[in-house]
């Protein structure tokens, strides 16, 4: 066995687990759509073959003042309860335990009836809340015991109570939220009490044998937080009031520290799951960027947790754990940490699913079927997209031929996995090359496919990508004047003054790659910990390179970026004294950098080189019957629709 202590059995007293897998939990927004049970039960069914040993849902609030948006996604009445059962059903059919998380928002959520135990408004919330009387604290109690004796009724194996990332559980424990004099204020002692009653009434009212997780936040990272040794005594406390597991969260929500993003290392904080395993009995659960099993077995063999949280990866790939198993590590779909399609989605309203799995969250509507009219399908150009087309329709049983006119699959993923924080694009292209073997997809490197090369087949995918724009500015074929292309390979060393023509995803990426590359930060724990201050000041920055970025348009800076990551980007350019100027009309580029006039004033931007990142457009000299990813349109491309177009085409030809 490869991963000994990850296939280990857990005892819980009254249940055993067959592995340390818990999927952690994700709100997927299914939770309040009319037809949300049954592609829940689709969904985690799919994760429980995949050999899960525990699923926690989405949150779901246990009364109408704690749920997350104006969406109803509740657990309260006996009606959810009877309408969940086929959640659990499902899942146990397929071997596995699950139980449903119960996740008050407190002064999180997005809308008007939202409480808290003080009335201070969230730095990320427009809505104050309002403060919680004595008998409103006393019945939302209540309300958590009366969930837990439902979801038991429903077939759910246990609850997991939500204390952290900065709900309401936690707004009681730390002073930043909890402002009260009464019995629910000031001490640690009082602080705590809504958390230790929230366990104690639960366990009363759900028996003995039923699973407790008590999910705790084991580093706050916000001013006014717990200090560690706070956190270590919550820990005890909820342990001695009835918990069966501690699972751990990482950071409120309003923390300027990323925690699940890119710029996170691999098992970052599987220290501050170490600190709560060395201080109670119970299992303890790390958490936050675990997403391969050498990463899981690595934090179980040095001690620092008994279980291991994955919550993306089970997006990326429901038989992570299976796979893992059977020691078919290249088989593995691994999570990038994009968060594009999983809890960006919940800023558009959409469901969660998965960049690199686009499947995920759509288990009953995007379906894989076995054809019964075998085709020879060419697909011309190995990115994102045609990768995902090829793959799914050689494993439809499809007979593929996949043209790349480089001498590498991957496309523009081969310049993604350079930038600080995107190494992981590249574990991306190794698994879709091996799942193209595995799937016996014809693999042509270094050719573009002729018209008689194309001629023998039944379809024809055009996934030739894009290519770079080169905008109309007088002087932008100077010898100062570079592509990303040509920064990102290295081709061009950039000198100390850049100017970054585009501020788009790739424009960001660029500053940073000049910036941070070779930095651990994004690498290695102790060097994030210290790069974000965590575990020391942050070190000043000291940037190679004075980056002024520019760009036409009057949005806002990085507004194309990721909504629950984009902060990070624009943090991490900030740190490094970069300058953005928006609004620009560029006059020319001559030796001495980019002419503009921004604000009515002209002006220089002294520049050695002028890195243009200022669109692309669609690359198809090729014709075909079927055009997907950057082929087809270029604008507002990423690698989530890429795949997602690659991975529909394939369902239907
Ligand atoms: C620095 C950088 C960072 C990025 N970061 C992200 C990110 O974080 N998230 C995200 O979603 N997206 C990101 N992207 C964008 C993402 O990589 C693209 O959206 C995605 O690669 C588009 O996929 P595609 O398959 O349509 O095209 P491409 O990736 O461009 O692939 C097209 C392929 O076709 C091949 N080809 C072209 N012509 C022919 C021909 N005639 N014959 C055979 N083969 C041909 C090309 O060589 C190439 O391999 C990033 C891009 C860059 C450059
Ligand atoms: C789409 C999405 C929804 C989430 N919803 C919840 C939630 O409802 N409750 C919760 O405790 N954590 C939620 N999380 C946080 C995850 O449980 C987990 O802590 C986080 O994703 C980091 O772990 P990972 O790197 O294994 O994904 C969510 C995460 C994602 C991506
Ligand atoms: S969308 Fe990105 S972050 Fe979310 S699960 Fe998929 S790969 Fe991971």
């Amino acid at each position: 066995m490869q991963y000994p202590h990850l296939f280990r059995p857990l005892e819980l007293g009254f249940a055993t687990l067959p592995n340390r897998i818990l999927m952690g939990s994700m709100h997927t927004g299914l939770e309040s759509r009319p037809d949300g049970i049954e592609r829940l039960a689709a969904f985690y069914a799919e994760r429980a073959k995949g050999g899960a040993a525990l699923i926690v849902t989405g949150g779901f609030s246990p009364n109408d003042a704690g749920n997350l948006s104006a969406h109803r996604a509740e657990f309260s009445t006996a009606e959810d309860s009877a309408a969940h059962r086929p959640v659990p059903r499902a899942v146990h059919e397929a071997g596995a335990r699950i139980v449903l998380q119960l996740l008050h928002s407190g002064r999180y959520g997005f809308h008007e009836r939202i409480v808290a135990p003080s009335a201070v408004k969230s730095p990320i919330n427009p809505h104050l809340p309002r403060e919680m009387t004595p008998a409103q604290i006393e019945q939302t109690i209540d309300d958590f015991a009366r969930a837990a004796a439902l979801a038991r009724e429903a077939g759910y194996d246990g609850v997991e109570v939500m204390g952290s990332e900065g709900y309401l559980v936690t707004q009681f424990l730390a002073l930043r939220t909890n402002r009260r004099a009464d019995d629910w204020g000031g001490s640690l002692e009082n602080r705590m009490r809504f958390a230790t009653e929230v366990v104690r009434r639960t366990r009363a009212a759900a028996g003995r044998d039923f699973i407790i997780v008590y999910r705790i936040s084991a580093l706050d990272l916000v001013e006014q937080g717990l200090a560690a040794e706070e956190i270590v005594q919550v820990g005890r406390a909820v342990e001695a009031a009835g918990a069966t597991i501690l699972n751990t969260g990482i950071g409120w929500h309003e923390a300027r520290i990323p925690t699940i993003a890119q710029a996170v290392p691999r098992g970052a904080f599987a220290w501050a799951a170490r600190r709560l395993k060395q201080a109670v009995r119970i299992p303890v659960v790390a958490s936050n960027r675990i997403n391969a099993p050498e990463v899981a077995e690595a934090i179980l063999a040095r001690g620092d947790a008994d279980m291991v949280s994955l919550a993306r990866a089970m997006l990326a790939d429901p038989d992570f754990a299976s796979k893992a198993k059977a020691g078919d590590r290249a088989g593995i779909n691994i999570c990038i940490a994009c968060n594009q399609a999983c809890l960006d989605h919940y800023f558009i309203g959409q469901p969660a699913s998965c960049v690199v799995n686009p499947r995920a969250g759509r288990e009953t509507k995007l379906v894989f079927s076995r054809t019964r009219s075998k085709k020879r399908i060419a697909v011309v150009g190995g990115g994102p997209a045609g990768l995902s087309c090829a793959a799914h329709a050689a494993e439809r049983g499809h007979a593929v031929t996949l043209y790349e006119k480089s001498a590498e699959l991957g496309g523009q993923f081969n310049l993604a996995k350079v930038i600080p924080g995107k190494q992981e694009f590249g574990e991306s292209i190794d698994y879709f090359a091996e799942r193209l073997r595995r799937a016996g997809v014809d693999i042509v490197l270094r050719t573009s496919p002729t018209d008689a090369d194309l001629k023998r087949f039944d379809e024809i995918v055009i996934a030739t990508g894009v290519d770079p724009r080169t905008p109309p500015i007088p002087g932008v074929d100077g010898a100062n004047v570079a592509s990303y292309l040509d920064v990102l390979t290295g081709r061009v060393q950039p000198g100390r003054n850049v100017a970054i023509i585009g501020m788009g995803g790739i424009g960001f990426d660029v500053a940073l790659y000049l910036l941070e590359r070779g930095s651990r930060a994004t690498l290695d724990p102790e060097a994030f910990a210290a790069h974000w201050g965590i575990s020391e000041k942050a070190r000043e920055a000291n940037p190679r390179h004075h980056i002024t970025m520019l760009k036409r348009s009057h949005t806002p800076f990085g507004h194309t970026l990721g909504r629950t990551t984009g902060w990070v980007h624009r943090a991490e350019l900030a740190r490094n004294g970069v300058r953005m100027i928006k609004g620009v009309e560029y006059r020319e580029i001559d030796p001495a950098g980019v002419h503009i006039t921004a604000d009515g004033k002209e002006m220089l931007v002294p520049a050695d080189t002028v890195v243009v990142c200022a669109g692309q457009d669609p690359r198809n000299e090729i014709k075909g019957n079927h055009v997907i990813g950057g082929a087809k349109e270029a604008s507002e491309l990423d690698a989530k629709r890429a795949m997602l177009e690659g991975a529909e085409l394939a369902a239907q030809l």
